[in-house]
């Protein structure tokens, strides 16, 4: 199937023809990298959509809310950074590329939602090509993942018919997304009171629908992806002491010696405990006296798991992270740079790894669901020919536009790059478990 859709590929490379991606020689950088803090340069930020966000009206907002009710978790600063309705930081404007804050793989080279839709598609045929079915997306940034999937999709679905679910957030997001791959698109009346706020339709005529939450995606076999949307989800930060579990806080500096000159904010930790620091359960095997973790991925994936288990379907999480062996990874990213997350909230990009050893652990104590991976993209990618995907798109590319295709495939691929610190975990129907070991997952050994 892999080299056969690649062959096709390459006959017909009109509709793969290589499109000219982001410059990689300017210093555009991955999440994962860590990058020296930039100097804070402007007290207003540049907004896409002209809704003149101020630097300090999250501050002044976070701020009050600290006076009046004291300090707040981690997880709903993060929250309140990246989603807050008015200001946070994803909600009105663009922050990827080369004039954002950070790049992603599907920015950077065609090849790699080429693959994941080919693998995709290889895992569904291998399920009995059920159909209708949908594809799902969480978080779909700028839409471009899609957009190569559904090309792959449109191209080799041999008859079925699929919808599209795409779960975003952010207004502004979900309109470049349709803008990415629909030929026409509106929103949705609220006072409608459907579980979708957008609808569009493809140039293939594939119906796309726009939700705020996993949850208001219909039932149904699905096809689902996630990438760098993991990280986004808001953390907690647990600290053991003296055999307690206790969470760190943020509050304004409240005296001189807290005070801290180049944040808006300080981390504190509370005598007593939180009610998830009091809830919490490390896994059995956790040795970490400090750890992050996040109630909202546990959520997320546990409505995943329900919903493979119950509708079938297959789930791919991309993302940068660990096997449960970090302990403070929680950090901001401004122009390509590592920023100070406790200053001017909602100008710069928030993120912690993503912990998979937990994610594996939620989706294990579903029974009815089987895990693959996590493996990295590295060996993902070139498991999926990656390489001979490479060679296709250097043969049919102009002159000018080899570097950039090679040089993107490596950064992608290369373990001190992309390869080793992104890492992907599938998941299905716990009933194929036998029948997977019988016909093994691709890319995943
Ligand atoms: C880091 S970006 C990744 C974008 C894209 N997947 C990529 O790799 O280029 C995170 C995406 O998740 C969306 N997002 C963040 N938090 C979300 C939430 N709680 N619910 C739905 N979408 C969310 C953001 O608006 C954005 O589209």
């Amino acid at each position: 199937m892999l080299r056969e859709a690649l062959r096709i590929g390459s006959r017909r490379s009109y509709s793969y023809k290589s499109v000219r991606r982001p410059n990689l020689n300017v210093a555009a950088v991955s999440k994962a990298n860590s990058v020296k803090p930039k100097q804070e340069q402007s007290n207003t930020l540049e907004d896409a959509a002209g809704h003149g966000i101020s630097r300090g009206n999250l501050t002044k907002q976070l701020t009050a809310k600290m006076l009046a009710t004291g300090p707040i978790t981690v997880a709903e600063y993060m929250r309140e950074v990246l989603t807050n309705p008015q200001s946070g930081y994803y909600m009105h404007r663009d922050v990827f590329g080369r004039e954002g804050d950070f790049i992603t793989s599907p920015e950077i080279s065609q090849i790699f939602g080429e693959l994941v839709g080919i693998w995709l598609l290889a895992e569904w045929q291998k399920l009995g090509s059920p159909s209708p079915f949908q594809l799902v997306e969480l978080g779909p940034g700028r839409g471009t993942l899609a957009r190569d999937v559904l090309k792959v999709l449109t191209k080799f679905k041999a008859g079925a018919d699929f919808t599209m679910h795409m779960v975003e957030i952010s207004p502004y997001l979900s309109q470049a997304q349709a803008q990415r791959f629909c030929y026409k698109h509106e929103t949705v009346p609220e006072e409608a009171q459907l579980p979708h706020y957008q609808v569009g339709t493809t140039a293939t005529g594939v119906q796309a629908f726009w939700h705020r939450h996993l949850e208001d995606v219909p039932p149904g076999f699905s096809l689902v992806l996630a990438h760098e949307f993991f990280d986004a989800l808001p953390v907690h930060k647990l600290q053991l002491v003296n055999g307690q579990w206790l969470e760190v806080l943020i509050d304004v500096p409240r005296t001189q010696e807290t005070e801290t000159k180049n944040a808006d904010f300080s981390y504190v930790l509370p005598k007593s405990q939180t009610p998830v620091s009091r809830l919490f359960k490390p896994v059995p095997q956790e040795t970490r006296s400090c750890l992050e973790y996040s109630l909202e991925t546990e959520r997320h994936v546990g409505l995943l798991a329900d919903r493979l288990e119950r509708q079938g379907g297959i789930a791919l999480i991309m993302d940068y992270g660990h096997l449960g062996d970090k302990t403070d990874t929680f950090r901001a990213f401004k122009q390509h740079a590592l920023h100070e997350p406790l200053l001017a909230p909602g100008t710069a990009d928030l993120t912690a790894d993503v912990d998979f050893r937990h994610i594996k652990h939620v989706v294990e104590t579903h029974n009815q669901v089987h895990c693959c991976g996590p493996v990295q993209q590295g060996d993902f990618l070139s498991r999926m020919q990656g390489e001979l995907r490479l060679e296709q798109l250097l043969a049919n590319a102009l002159p000018e536009n080899q570097d950039i295709i090679r040089s993107g495939y490596k950064m992608l691929t290369d373990a001190n790059q992309m390869g080793s610190r992104y890492k992907f975990l599938a998941m299905f129907p716990g009933v194929m478990a036998e029948h997977l070991k019988k016909y093994p997952v691709a890319g995943f050994s």
